[in-house]
């Protein structure tokens, strides 16, 4: 029986448990079996909840490059490692083999070191779906950089905030990005941002959409001429397990983005076997990961899991919808992909359009389709399955976060039996509970509560980049001695785990982490504006959309509320990003608050979901009456015009 590679139910039962009895053997069988290490750990595990510390693999060296792209080149060195597929179907996909890959990394990664780039600094990648992005987040990698890459749909206000939270001294961007027919100036945006970050000595700037942009003279150079003139070797920096890899920014409920850090020896271990198993990935698979590098699937399920299995992995520069709805399916047929990974939203959106686009295509090449970000409803499910897996290809729903670095609770596809809208059962290595809210243990099966892991596991993220307090607050201290995920969850009768979504404030809109606080703060900077709240509501292809209930300031309040709403809509797109946007707007006179002043949400997520039959004792308010009157102007809210 192999550890590392599961192939059926009971073994993946022998398997598991031998995870959780002796997790340092499981895990220190696998890390040794499957990755060069320069040296070997002193010390499995060691780790303290209540810290929260948690160290694998502590005193081993190692390079993750070196084992996501030399150790390749004996053995597959002509194999596709990146298959890139541009935005514009006409244009040629582009082929980039392990030992093209490994000059290409070796190349950059002397470019950023000839830029004054150590081990340890930091390097923001703001890049579209663009080769680069890979090469730069290995290139960083190579020479101990520590890389965050800030999603390119972020504006100049979000990418400065990142920017300057982690001190990065270097942005790696691109003249612009095509997305459909349309073109994103990146680098206006980057020049915007970068005047709020004293730090950043350079900018170094990829071609990609050929248009004429503002170069600052002694900042920001073309990333091309640098490459051509860089040596195509680059010794690997040896790094410690426990050293940084990346920083990764995820929204929390409060305050400003969490800059996750993740580490080197146990982030690269436990990807690599979650893609290995959940993915069943075999040698001449061609696997696609639709999501964006900016996000943590990207970074696990685009770049790391897959180079560490020696994979050929696909990155597509476009979006599902363009040149129209069958893009998707095209790129299936065209490389004849085998494992397919996306998110329930873009499987929403696709479902709404006419059959034809999916059943023009060969799809046979599929063996493995997968979802992630957010619950995937039943009628998604079954026509993910019905119509692009044509009842032959297991999906496994897969669930994890930013904080856990990879997949921690999905089916393995022809081992688990599958159940429509469940991830089912942990992976090896990963001890679930669900709690209750006096902080006990909920046993036994058909039960639900918040969802905690009880022991750590590879990759746990191992603090928020200069605020380990924070970390400990958010993850550590709900439940004494737990990992808690923010999520709530139920156990059926079999043991298999459903997620039924957040439980704090945070709503995930088309599968993005969006924290409430922030884009009310947003919306308030607004002058017109005096307080407003956020919640979530059912949306039909985003999961949830956000509805805002604003006050206004007595100054505002002979405004046109149309307008209004727009103004609101473009401050939230200044400082966070179009994804923040919000679907409806209501403008109300006060809002439902506890006699400590606090925002009764439930109330509110009840009214914009229009289900306002039992709204609960309202009667402990400060302010009950102002429920009735938000309930009865509620059919005048309309969505927000473009
Ligand atoms: O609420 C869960 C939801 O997405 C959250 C994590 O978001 P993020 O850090 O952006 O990472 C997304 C990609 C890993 C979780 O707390 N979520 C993620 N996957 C699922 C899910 N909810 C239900 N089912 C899933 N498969």
């Amino acid at each position: 029986m192999s550890n590392y590679h599961i192939k059926h139910l009971e073994e993946y039962f022998q398997v598991y448990r031998k995870s959780v009895r002796n997790p340092e053997l499981f895990w220190s069988e696998i890390a040794e079996e499957h990755f060069l290490w320069r040296k070997k750990w002193d010390n499995v595990l060691d780790w303290d909840f209540s810290k929260p510390e948690v160290k694998w693999f502590d005193g081993a060296k190692l390079n993750i490059t070196e084992n996501c792209i030399d150790r390749h080149l004996y053995v597959r060195g002509d194999k596709t490692a990146i298959l890139f597929e541009p935005n514009n179907p006409e244009e040629a996909a582009e082929h980039i083999t392990y030992n093209q890959l490994h000059e290409r990394v070796c190349k950059f990664a002397n470019v950023l070191k000839t830029k004054g780039v150590k081990k340890g600094d930091r390097v923001c990648i703001y890049l579209p779906m663009i080769p680069e992005l890979a090469i730069s987040v290995l290139a960083c990698a190579r020479i101990g950089a520590i890389h965050s890459v800030i999603f390119a749909g972020f504006s100049a206000t979000a990418l400065a905030t990142r920017v300057n939270d982690c001190e990065a001294k270097m942005i790696i961007t691109s003249d612009g990005s095509y997305r459909g027919s349309k073109t994103i100036d990146l680098k206006g945006i980057v020049d915007e941002a970068v005047e709020q970050c004293p730090g950043v000595e350079s900018v170094l700037v990829a071609k990609r959409i050929n248009t004429d942009v503002k170069m600052k003279s002694g900042r920001d150079e073309w990333l091309q001429p640098l490459l051509d003139k860089a040596d195509a070797n680059c010794i690997p920096e040896v790094m410690d397990a426990e050293d940084p890899l990346f920083i990764l920014y995820t929204s929390g409920s409060t305050g400003k983005p969490k800059g996750m850090m993740h580490t080197t020896g146990g982030y690269m271990v436990y990807t690599a076997f979650t893609f290995k198993n959940v993915f069943q990935y075999r040698e001449d698979d061609i696997y696609w990961c639709t999501a964006d590098i900016g996000w943590i699937t990207g970074h696990s399920y685009i770049v790391y899991g897959p180079l560490a299995n020696g994979a050929t992995t696909v990155m597509f520069e476009g979006v599902p919808s363009y040149p129209d709805y069958g893009r998707f399916w095209d790129i299936v047929q065209k490389h004849k992909i085998t494992q397919f990974y996306t998110a329930p939203t873009a499987i929403r959106a696709l479902a709404k359009e006419n059959l034809d686009y999916v059943t023009k295509y060969d799809l046979s090449s599929l063996k493995v389709l997968g979802t992630v970000g957010e619950p995937i409803n039943e009628e998604a499910w079954h026509w993910y399955n019905d119509h692009v897996g044509q009842k032959d290809c297991p999906i496994v729903d897969t669930w994890w976060q930013t904080e856990t670095g990879g997949i921690l609770i999905s089916p393995i596809p022809f081992a688990t039996p599958t159940k429509p809208t469940y991830a089912t059962l942990p992976m090896p290595g990963i001890q679930p509970t669900l709690m209750d809210e006096s902080g006990n243990e909920i046993i036994g099966n058909q039960v639900e509560g918040r969802l905690c892991i009880k022991f750590p596991w590879p990759s746990i993220a191992r603090t928020i980049w200069g605020d380990h307090n924070r970390y400990r607050d958010t993850y550590f201290s709900a439940f004494k001695n737990k990992y808690f995920t923010g999520d709530g969850a139920l156990r059926d009768e079999v043991g298999y785990y459903r997620i039924t979504g957040r439980v704090d404030d945070v709503i995930i809109v088309s599968g993005h982490n969006l924290g409430t606080a922030p884009i009310e703060d947003a919306i308030n900077e607004h002058p017109a504006v005096a307080e407003s709240a956020i919640v979530g509501f059912p949306h039909d292809i985003k999961g949830n959309a956000l509805y805002g209930f604003v006050i206004l300031k007595e100054t505002g309040e002979s405004r046109d509320r149309d307008n209004l709403s727009k103004e609101v809509n473009q401050q939230i797109t200044e400082r966070i990003g179009p994804i923040a946007k919000l679907d409806k707007i209501q403008f109300v006179p006060g809002l439902p608050k506890t006699r400590s002043g606090k925002i009764m949400r439930r109330i509110l997520r009840k009214i914009a979901s229009n289900d306002t039959s039992d709204l609960g004792d309202i009667s402990t308010l400060l302010n009950p009456e102002i429920v009735e009157e938000i309930i009865d102007e509620l059919a005048f809210v309309t969505p927000v015009k473009k």
